[in-house]
């Protein structure tokens, strides 16, 4: 028997376990996080003896006789400050880092009330954050600590919300605390444990595969194979994912799943697992593009190793090429990158009624619903999905990973059943960014004014299609960047490979075809005698001119202002890098791309229930100001529900930088609606009724024959300078955004610090490693900033002119992707100012955070 004293009680174990575990699933105290279970991430931050501990280290047999503190443990007094001061200063996102943050920030706060900001970097460093960039997060902890200091007061919250204010987020205070439910925190009687069995190769026959071992093991509930799957082919938007695979069967990647078993002893399952005997043909995988394209390569597909093609062609790009001044052709080389969201995908699968409840990680319950029910051939209303908090996406939580393995599971056994990825299975086998090749040609004319430019994209989209196709289709359409020129001949092909599956990354191909881009107008500067700033800045898209795929920019585009933003910056610092960017908002390209919000009056509270799900972007906050704004009610009578299918209406994926703008609006009309129904009453007398709000966005499909078609309802436009020390390392880095009207400005801040990190380790720091097929990755090594070396972080935001403003959800549009597209060219240009090295390949090369 192990006695260990938790929060100031004492507990007992009959088993030796880690701490974290006994924390999680003895105790149900789930504040703190399991983002890794290897040391690595510290969302299982704890205090023992008053010292910062991860919890998942540690045996309970080393603990006799020491005191550990959990954020549950916190005086709630106290907990009030970290609570205000986390929410004020915008530092929690997703929240799924920020209880580790907070036992961090005690152990600091403890014993020195006047830190530095380097103190509160140093005391953070062993916990990762991938939202915030963690310049908020510093900013709370100083802000704590003035409030401990001064024994300041919590001002009280005010009574009204508008657009581009500073408010609290609503979701803040139960991520601060540890009581915001994350789906890995749900814990029900009679609940089994699962995993699945992978494919030792990324291709291989499966001859044989044996059972009766696993069977015999005491603690083996079930075991389920391919034919247990009613149906066995899902996907995202192409249908081409095998749920399972079995006897007879190729396999694709290493993420194939050939079994899944249960326990009710999660710690049983890998021993379970280890019992099942595969008899395989190993045969030679395909890792690369060009291979994959080769006349005798075999098909990974029936349909052909293409999984898809663009092709965007306006003007006459060769004959402007030719007669240019100036004209440049490089290739380009990106690679994948991981995601890194803090918490591992999971799903909890419970019978409900004569069908299943789910609960998960994802970027859409509908998606979800919609998956589940064709692979169970049940009817979509019987799988009814519910969204706790989730921890983190950027694109990587929009596929299936647990939720059909679970769903199964649970259908078939009538029992709750809970899947988990470990932090390495989320590694090896959830989607990546795409890697690409490419040779791009721009060319310029004696003034440095671009004419026309020809590009070649070959992507990597792995074993299965995910969202390649339109990751292509964006790489292409944003491929030009955000200048004023019109010949364009972009072609691009997503091709199959054994290889990891790419899908959808914040940027969606647009990061790659950027980095091209950019660096093709660094040469052309230096060609035509002019800096870099200046070439842009003669270039810029402005209101009127056409983007280069053929749409007419906006009143609201406000690239130039973005550059005007930065020059001083860039022209003060000798070792400055900079790049432009702009995102489309919306999912754009003639697509279904509605947002639905549905508010309610319920119990005199007044619920806003949209099935937009919130990775921790902040919809809640979105949709709450677009409403408190039009409305003028105080903030306080409202409730926001997370999605759920059978509570909220449909509003599409969160992805495509499009919440803000199609929810947002949907929010803002059934907001008028609520308005309307409310003159001259009280709450009181509206009980009961319901609002509806609904937005859908018309654009062209690629290829319209049209002069000027809408590709998307809109863009937003970003400059970014990346500022090297005489060390060559990224001293700070500086954003100037035209985003439109920031629903809430400590969000928007917060999305642009975070994704300008996020950018610099896609072009410096991190690497991702898929070698023959096997993910050679560990969580701890890959490469994320850390608080300790991460730059200081600047953001201007600039707005369109009142008059001029995006004409829905209030002059609000997406941010959440662009912010981190220009970063990696920045970040070579600045490199290449630095050492006069052009590097076309990422992570850059021969910088002190990466050597050759
Ligand atoms: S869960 Fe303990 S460090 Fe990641
Ligand atoms: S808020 Fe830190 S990981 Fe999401």
């Amino acid at each position: 028997m192990f006695t260990v004293n938790i929060n100031g009680k004492d507990y007992e174990s009959a088993h030796d376990k880690k701490l974290l575990r006994f924390l999680r699933d003895d105790l149900h105290l789930t504040a703190a996080k399991d983002g890794c279970s290897e040391g690595a991430c510290g969302t299982c931050t704890v205090l023992i003896d008053g010292q910062k501990v991860k919890a998942c280290v540690p045996q309970l047999s080393k603990l006799e006789g020491k005191k550990i503190l959990t954020v549950e443990g916190i005086d709630p007094s106290e907990m009030r400050i970290y609570e205000h001061c986390f929410a004020m200063a915008g530092a929690v996102q997703c929240g799924f880092c920020i209880p580790g943050m907070i036992i961090s920030a005690k152990s600091l706060l403890d014993v020195n009330l006047s830190p530095t900001r380097q103190d509160v970097k140093s005391a953070i460093k062993g916990n990762l954050c991938r939202c915030t960039g963690y310049s908020k997060i510093e900013d709370a902890i100083l802000m704590a600590a003035d409030f401990f200091r001064e024994h300041k007061e919590i001002p009280e919250e005010p009574k009204s919300l508008h657009m581009n204010e500073h408010a609290k987020r609503i979701d803040a205070v139960e991520k601060v605390n540890g009581t915001g439910v994350y789906t890995d925190d749900i814990y029900l009687p009679d609940m089994l444990y699962a995993k699945c069995l992978y494919s030792k190769y990324p291709r291989a026959v499966i001859n044989a595969i044996s059972f009766d071992k696993a069977l015999e093991h005491p603690d083996c509930v079930e075991i389920l194979t391919k034919d247990d799957v009613p149906y066995n082919t899902i996907g995202h938007l192409k249908q081409d994912w095998d749920v399972m695979m079995g006897v007879g069967d190729t396999t694709k990647y290493v993420g194939n799943v050939l079994a899944v078993v249960a326990s009710s002893k999660p710690e049983k399952l890998d021993e379970i697992l280890s019992l099942i005997e595969v008899d395989y043909t190993e045969l030679t995988p395909i890792t690369s593009p060009f291979e994959a394209l080769k006349g005798d390569a075999p098909l990974i597909h029936e349909d052909g190793n293409v999984m898809s093609r663009a092709n965007l062609v306006r003007g006459d790009a060769d004959l402007a090429i030719k007669n240019s001044k100036y004209v440049v052709t490089r290739k380009y080389k990106t690679p994948w990158q991981e995601h890194g969201f803090m918490e591992p995908e999971c799903c909890v699968a419970v019978p409900e009624n004569d069908g299943l409840l789910i609960y998960t990680t994802s970027q859409s319950i509908y998606d979800v619903q919609r998956e589940c029910a064709q692979m169970l051939k049940l009817p979509p209303e019987k799988v009814h999905c519910h969204a706790p908090l989730v921890g983190g996406g950027f694109g990587g939580k929009e596929d299936m990973s647990v939720q059909p393995y679970a769903a199964l599971m649970a259908w078939v056994l009538k029992r709750p059943v809970k899947i988990k990825y470990s932090r390495q299975e989320s590694l090896a086998y959830h989607v990546k960014r795409h890697p690409m090749e490419m040779e791009f040609t721009t060319a310029c004319d004696e003034n440095g004014i671009l004419t026309g430019m020809k590009g070649i994209i070959i992507a990597d989209t792995g074993a299965y299609a995910s969202l390649g196709g339109p990751v292509l289709h964006r790489a292409c359409t944003h491929a030009a960047g955000p200048y004023n020129y019109q010949n364009i001949d972009i072609f691009g092909m997503s091709v199959y490979t054994n290889n990891v599956v790419s899908g959808a990354f914040r940027g969606f191909g647009v990061t790659q075809s950027c980095f091209a881009t950019e660096m093709n107008i660094n040469l052309l500067a230096e060609m035509a005698g002019i800096d870099p700033w200046e070439f842009r800045r003669r270039n810029a898209i402005k209101p009127g001119d056409i983007l280069p795929n053929g749409q007419t920019a906006d009143p609201n585009t406000n690239m130039e202002a973005c550059l005007d933003a930065v020059k001083d910056v860039f022209y003060q610092n000798k070792y400055a890098g900079i790049a432009c960017g702009f995102k489309n908002s919306g999912t754009g390209m003639g697509k279904k791309d509605i947002g639905r919000v549905l508010i309610s009056v319920e119990n005199g509270k007044i619920h806003i229930r949209t099935g937009a799900s919130c990775m921790g972007q902040g919809i809640g906050q979105m949709v709450l100001t677009e409403i408190c704004h039009v409305t003028d009610l105080d903030p306080a009578l409202f409730v926001f529900e997370n999605a759920d299918t059978v509570r909220t209406p449909d509003a599409g994926t969160s992805t495509a930088s499009r919440q803000t703008v199609m929810t947002g609006e949907a929010a803002r009309r059934a907001g008028e609606k609520l308005k309307l129904a409310l003159q001259g009453k009280q709450i009181s007398e509206i009980e009961g009724m319901e609002f509806f709000g609904e937005y859908s966005a018309k654009t062209d499909p690629l290829g319209a024959i049209k002069e000027n078609p809408i590709s998307h309802i809109s863009y937003s436009y970003g400059a970014q300078v990346i500022i090297l020390n005489d060390e060559g390392k990224i001293e700070k880095a500086v954003s100037a955004f035209d985003v439109g009207t920031p629903v809430n400005i400590q969000s928007v801040e917060g999305q642009i610090e975070g994704g300008m990190l996020m950018g610099i380790g896609y072009g410096v720091t991190e690497k991702f490693e898929c070698v023959d097929g096997y993910t050679k990755s560990r969580f701890g090594t890959i490469g994320f900033m850390r608080a300790d070396i991460a730059p200081e972080l600047k953001v201007i935001l600039c707005e369109p002119k009142e008059e001029d403003k995006f004409p829905f959800s209030l002059g609000a549009k997406g941010c959440g992707e662009l912010c981190m597209i220009p970063t990696a060219p920045a970040c070579a240009l600045a490199y290449y100012r630095y050492d006069g090295k052009f590097r076309q390949e990422l992570p850059l090369k021969d910088t002190p955070y990466r050597k050759s």
